[in-house]
C-alpha cells in the first residue's frame, strides 16, 4: 500500500503528533510521517519524532525578517522532504494566504472547539465562560481565516458541571487524539471530498462514520456521513 507522505507542523508538547505518529506504525495505516517541523526549538514534539525515528527540522519564525520569509522556508522544508499532506498540530503561527494557497486542500487542521464557535486562544476558559454543555474538537482543511474551512470530522464531548481549565482541557484533548488519526486517516485515503465548504464521504452513506466512545459518551461523525 502507498502512504501518503505527510509532515507535521508543531509549536509546543506534540500529544496530538505522538497520537499521529502512533497511527502511523500502523501497517495498513494510509500515512507516514516523513518530517516534523516546529518554529520552536524547545518543542517538546521534537524529542517524540526523534524517538520515533522521524526527520526533525526547526525554523524559528524570530529568525526572519517577516511572515512571508518565514513561511517560504517552512514550504521548502517540506517540498524537500516530499510532503504531499501537511498536518498542523498545535502549531501557533497563523499563515498567510500564500502558504495556505500554496497547499490548498492539503493542509489540516486541529482545534479544540467545535467551530465556528470559539475559533483563535485560550478556547477553554472562553468554553466554560460561555457555559455550553458541549464541548470537542474538529479537524478541518486550513483556509485563509483563522480556525477556519471545511470540516472533516468533530467530535464532541460533555462539559461538566465541575470542570475547570484543566478537567476540560484533558478530556477535550483525549478526544483530539482519537479524531486527528482517523481525520487525517480520511484525507490521506482519498476517501473524502470538497464540495464548497463542506467535505463528502466519497460514496458512503456508511454508519461506520458515527462512533461512540462508551466512557465518554464520545461522537466522531466525519462530515457528510450519516
Ligand atoms: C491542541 O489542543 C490543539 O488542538 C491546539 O493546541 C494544542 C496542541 O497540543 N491547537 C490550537 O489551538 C490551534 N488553533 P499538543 O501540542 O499536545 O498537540
Amino acid at each position: 500500500m502507498t502512504k501518503r507522505r505527510v509532515g507535521v507542523l508543531i509549536s509546543g508538547r506534540g500529544s496530538n503528533l505522538a497520537a499521529l505518529i502512533d497511527a502511523c506504525r500502523q501497517p495498513d495505516y494510509p500515512a507516514e510521517i516523513v518530517l516534523v517541523l516546529s518554529n520552536r526549538a524547545d518543542a517538546g514534539g521534537l524529542g517524540r519524532a526523534a524517538e520515533a525515528g522521524i526527520a526533525t527540522a526547526v525554523v524559528p519564525h524570530r529568525e526572519h525578517p517577516d511572515r512571508e520569509s518565514f513561511e517560504a522556508a517552512v514550504h521548502s522544508r517540506l517540498v524537500a522532504a516530499g510532503c504531499e499532506l501537511v498536518c498542523l498540530a498545535g502549531f501557533m503561527r497563523l499563515l498567510t494566504p500564500w502558504f495556505v494557497s500554496r497547499w490548498r486542500d492539503r493542509l489540516v487542521n486541529i482545534h479544540p472547539a467545535l467551530l465556528p464557535a470559539f475559533p483563535g486562544l485560550d478556547i477553554h476558559r472562553r468554553t466554560l465562560e460561555a457555559g455550553v454543555t458541549i464541548a470537542g474538537c474538529t479537524v478541518h482543511f486550513v483556509r485563509e481565516g483563522v480556525d477556519d474551512g471545511p470540516i472533516i470530522l468533530q467530535a464532541a464531548v460533555p462539559v461538566l458541571p465541575d470542570d475547570d481549565e484543566e478537567s476540560l482541557s484533558a478530556r477535550i484533548l483525549a478526544a483530539e487524539h482519537r479524531a486527528y488519526p482517523r481525520a487525517l486517516a480520511l484525507v490521506a485515503s482519498g476517501s473524502i471530498r470538497i464540495d464548497g465548504n463542506r467535505v463528502r464521504t466519497a460514496g458512503s452513506t456508511s454508519p461506520e462514520g458515527l462512533l461512540m466512545c462508551p466512557d465518554e459518551a464520545l461522537g466522531l461523525r466525519p462530515a457528510g456521513a450519516l
